[in-house]
């Protein structure tokens, strides 16, 4: 029998969380994996900041501007928590941080949780509402740094049709004197292959067709007798994934079988990310990169011998510690010299507690930070317009991602070697997941711009030297 109307009791309504991620694609895949470990135990989340009763900030501590941009956010939380009941928790790298910090925005924060500690969380959160309920300010801290935490049983929450992340490995172990990494996700330490292997064909079979495989440094991965050549043979050998990347390996230790796999398996994209930070071999031995020059050059040189059409990426960073006007130009011979395809340059940003903090004064100004990155941006802009003109005329592969950012009536994808391109829907209609093949018809220094290949007889292969 139907109970009365009035004598059904109204479902309490689930908790509503609201998470922002910053920082880079480990973070994206550890906010998939937050997501999944909070829904598990029955948290919904909205995307609207103005109805959570949680919000969850996944942060960043690589450089000062990092920091500073979660704290911009968190003092706009401030007026909402004074509206309404809210809980604030602050995950990932900078948690660790704040812990020790005492700044004006610790008393908004009621739950930290550093990279490992996420298992915790529904219980950390549950914990702090309880606690606003009952009038008290207990606060939910889980900073402890783990060994052994992979999250390997963990099915993260993916939102991406096209691109699924798997996070190889966890930590690091290098100490690069300049970086914050290894304090705020502790020790390196590996996932089982087989875990990843059945995680690859799951995402395949749900429909994503590129795997990125993330980790610190990911020529370190080691499981029993598996390392990263062979993690990354067997899971683009997946049925389904039709691209898989990987990011970043450190050029230290460029394994001769990773390059091989890189070089001959089709679904492997020919693209290596390659930081380099400095071309001054003073320089690269105080931010204990343990590589020279030479043997960077080296390898760059192997890999091109190997397969000349690599698209090679790489991060610099200007104004370290002690870095000369010598140092510098060091540095911007070699991004000349080398012609990457795209760099990522940075502004050196002193971080409490590490190696190059402790030994080293942070001495050169912010305006020559700022005129030496300048500088090399400049150049490196160039290079990547000269870069991108190469493939003018040339039909290539591209996998469809969405809608260009700026208009939706552009197409957005990315070539084999991570160079977006768009084109125009109308004249060529396309859904994410496709892959096209298109002609480049024009480029700029960050886009190529497609159309609809000539007739198939006209279409000249690119020269491409493989050698093994
Ligand atoms: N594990 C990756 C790098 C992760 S951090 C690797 O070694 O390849 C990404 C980039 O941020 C680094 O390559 C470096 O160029 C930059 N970076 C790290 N710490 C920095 C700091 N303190 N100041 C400026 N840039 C930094
Ligand atoms: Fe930082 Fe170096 Fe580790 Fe990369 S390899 S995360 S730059 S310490
Ligand atoms: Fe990534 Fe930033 Fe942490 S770059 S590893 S989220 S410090």
């Amino acid at each position: 029998m139907m109970k009365p109307f009035d004598t059904i009791k109204p479902t309490s309504s689930p908790t509503q969380v609201h998470l922002e991620t910053f920082g880079c694609q480990m973070n994206e895949y550890d906010s998939e994996l937050v997501r999944s470990l909070m829904k598990q135990e029955g948290f919904v989340f909205t995307d609207e900041r103005e109805r959570a009763d949680v919000i969850l900030m996944n942060t960043c501590a690589i450089r000062e501007n990092a920091h500073n941009k979660v704290y911009k956010h968190l003092s706009e939380l401030k007026k909402l928590k004074r509206q309404r009941p809210l809980v604030v928790g602050v995950l990932g790298c900078m948690a660790q941080n704040l812990k020790d910090e005492l700044t004006d925005i610790q008393p908004l924060i009621d739950v930290l949780a550093g990279p490992d500690a996420y298992r915790q969380l529904p219980t950390l959160i549950r914990n702090a509402m309880h606690s606003q309920e009952e009038g008290l300010d207990q606060k939910g801290l889980a900073v402890d740094l783990s060994e052994y935490e992979t999250y390997h049983d963990v099915i993260p929450d993916r939102t991406d049709g096209v691109n699924a992340w798997i996070a190889v490995m966890r930590g690091c172990d290098n100490f690069c004197s300049f970086c914050v990494v290894p304090y705020t996700r502790g020790r390196e330490r590996s996932r089982d292959p087989e875990g990843i292997v059945e995680e690859a064909h799951r995402i395949a079979g749900q429909g994503f067709k590129q795997i990125t495989l993330l980790g610190q440094n990911v020529n370190s991965y080691r499981s029993g007798d598996w390392d990263f050549a062979r993690l990354i043979t067997a899971v683009a050998d997946v049925p389904g994934i039709e691209r898989v990347r990987f990011t970043s390996p450190h050029p230290k230790d460029f394994p001769l079988p990773l390059l091989e796999a890189v070089v001959a398996h089709p679904r492997i994209c020919k693209q290596i990310h390659l930081p380099v930070q400095s071309g001054s071999d003073r320089i690269l031995s105080m931010m204990n990169r343990t590589y020279t020059i030479q043997e960077y050059r080296a390898l760059v040189d192997r890999i091109r011998a190997m397969r000349s059409d690599i698209v090679l990426s790489t991060d610099v960073i200007c104004g370290f510690s002690g870095e000369t006007d010598e140092d510098f130009d060091a540095t911007y011979r070699l991004v000349e010299d080398i012609r990457f395809h795209s760099a990522f340059i940075f502004k050196y940003s002193e971080r409490k507690n590490t190696i190059a903090a402790r030994k080293f004064s942070d001495d050169v100004s912010d305006q020559v930070k700022t005129e030496r990155v300048t500088r090399l941006f400049d150049l490196q802009r160039n290079i990547s317009y000269e870069r991108n003109k190469e493939y003018l005329n040339m039909t290539i592969p591209i996998l469809v991602e969405g809608d260009a950012k700026r208009s939706a009536a552009q197409g957005m994808g990315k070539s084999d070697g991570n160079i977006t391109v768009i084109w125009d829907k109308e004249k060529i209609p396309s859904q994410p997941g496709n892959l096209l093949s298109l002609a480049i018809y024009d480029a700029s220094s960050t886009t190529l711009y497609a159309g609809l290949p000539p007739s198939p007889e006209s279409i000249t292969p690119p020269s491409v030297g493989i050698c093994i």
